[in-house]
């Protein structure tokens, strides 16, 4: 099939590329000339894996276009995507002028029947907007459809989760757009396929996102108690987690969560269930309990150090979660500007975003850019782990302990056991397993 792409964010682009991947022309359209002439030249704009290759592979292949120019997106196509952003406004409602926006662009382009397909998440009846939108600057004699096939992929791994879908979500009013939508999947993809209506699709994919910030979130409340009672939050995450009514993901307890969907997404359900009378008091509860988790954790750094101003912090991990350069809605959003604020001497290290956060926060005297954990390490009062990287994991911990001015650690992912952190002599805070004071040998030296 011949499909258009209307945005190459992190959806947009991995959805264009992995549609190119599995036969279909694209022709994905951005705003940004210096995007569209990066990714044209095989080079990925965000940090993905197995993304890059596929671009190459797929621009090569001569199955996958980047353009400025909406025509070339439109013109000939059988399906338009639409994967723009719909950032958070400050009231908590999704943004849609971008959505819109595209809406208005087709509208005046069709030429012949489309499908015009939301990707991005968008409140539950956003397709009725798109549809009035097109219908009133194109015409009663204008043929489209508008569909709803939201994307359920993960930063970090949404290749896999693109071409190895465990859901297809179809939202379709009409049989041609219905057939439309499982004539592109079906020869893929053997996994299970909910055929619904639009609003209904909408709302599945907004749904999915609360429910996934529930579980967290209702962890974390789990993992508070296990730190009073002096129980391991992960064992009681594993013991519940192989009931399959529970499942075991998505109960890793620690920071909660952040990003640039589960946050957002939670705040736009809030408001369409506001406007449409619902009780959101259970939504708000998992976002009220979301924003406390970077306050306890600073509040156990403040415990560990008593006075923070003039201490060598280490922060490892500005992404907002692992395998990313994302740091939309990441905690070290909230860490770096309150220990600068505090005074500390700031030393972070992130394997892939490092880059992103020193945009927003250039390196001065009191803070520095380290390239690897252990250079970060050097001479550090405290060290905060505020990402699940692999990396920080498989720390030498020794070493580490040797470089530490102090061996305070506080595991904002409960990456290490307190066992294995009180063994290798470090004082160790967790958000679920207990913290761990020191041992006679390695109480704190003067700073
Ligand atoms: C999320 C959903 O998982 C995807 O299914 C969805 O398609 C996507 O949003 C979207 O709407 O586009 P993503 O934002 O990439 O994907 O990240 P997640 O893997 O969901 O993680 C979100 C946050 O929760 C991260 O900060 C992560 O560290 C945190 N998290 C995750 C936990 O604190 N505990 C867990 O057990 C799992």
């Amino acid at each position: 099939m011949r499909l258009g792409i209307f945005g190459t964010g992190y959806a947009g682009l991995v959805t264009s590329v992995c549609l190119a991947e599995l036969g279909h022309t694209v022709t994905a359209v951005d705003k940004d000339p210096d995007i569209v002439a990066t990714l044209s030249q095989g080079q990925s704009t965000i940090h993905e894996p197995g993304l890059p290759e596929l671009l190459v592979n797929n621009i090569k292949a001569g199955r996958l276009k980047f353009t400025t120019r909406s025509e070339d997106a439109i013109a000939g196509s059988d399906i338009i995507f639409v994967c723009v952003g719909t950032p958070p406004r400050s009231d908590g409602r999704a943004d849609l002028c971008q959505v819109e926006e595209v809406a208005r662009t087709i509208a005046p382009l069709l030429d012949g029947y489309k499908l015009v397909v939301e990707k991005s998440t968008v409140p539950a009846r956003t397709a009725r907007w798109i549809s009035w939108t097109i219908r009133r600057l194109a015409g009663p004699e204008a043929e489209f459809d508008v569909a709803s096939n939201p994307e359920f992929l993960r930063e970090g791994t949404a290749v896999r989760d693109f071409l190895q879908p465990d859901r297809i979500v179809i939202g379709a009013d009409s049989g041609r757009a219905r057939s439309l939508l499982l004539d592109l999947y079906r020869p893929n993809f053997d996994c299970p396929i909910v055929l619904t209506s639009v609003t209904t699709a909408e709302l599945i994919k907004q749904t999915a996102n609360a429910f996934l910030a529930a579980k967290i979130s209702f962890i974390n409340v789990m993992s508070d108690l296990c730190e009073t009672l002096g129980v391991d939050v992960a064992t009681v995450a594993r013991g519940i987690g192989l009931d399959p009514r529970i499942g075991g993901q998505f109960l890793n307890a620690g920071l909660g969560f952040g990003g640039s969907c589960l946050p957002k997404d939670l705040s736009a359900l809030i408001k369409v269930a506001e406007e449409n009378g619902v009780d959101s008091g259970m939504l708000k509860e998992v976002q009220r309990i979301n924003s406390a988790r970077v306050e306890r954790l600073l509040s156990k750094l403040e415990t560990a150090l008593w006075v923070v101003r003039h201490k060598v912090v280490a922060v490892l991990g500005v992404a907002f979660k692992a395998n990313t350069d994302d740091i939309r809605g990441a905690t070290s959003l909230t860490v770096v500007p309150w220990l600068r604020a505090a005074g500390a001497n700031l030393r972070v290290y992130d394997p892939a975003a490092m880059q992103k956060l020193e945009a927003l926060y250039p390196p001065d005297d009191h803070l520095m850019y380290a390239q690897s954990a252990c250079e970060a390490a050097r001479g550090a009062h405290a060290l905060v782990i505020l990402t699940d990287w692999d990396e920080f994991r498989s720390l030498d911990l020794e070493r580490l302990r040797s470089l530490m001015r102090t061996p305070i650690v506080i595991d904002g992912r409960n990456l290490f056991t307190p066992a294995k952190m009180q063994a290798a002599g470090f004082e160790y805070y967790s958000l679920g397993h207990g913290d761990v004071a020191p041992s006679v040998e390695t109480q704190r030296i003067a700073p």
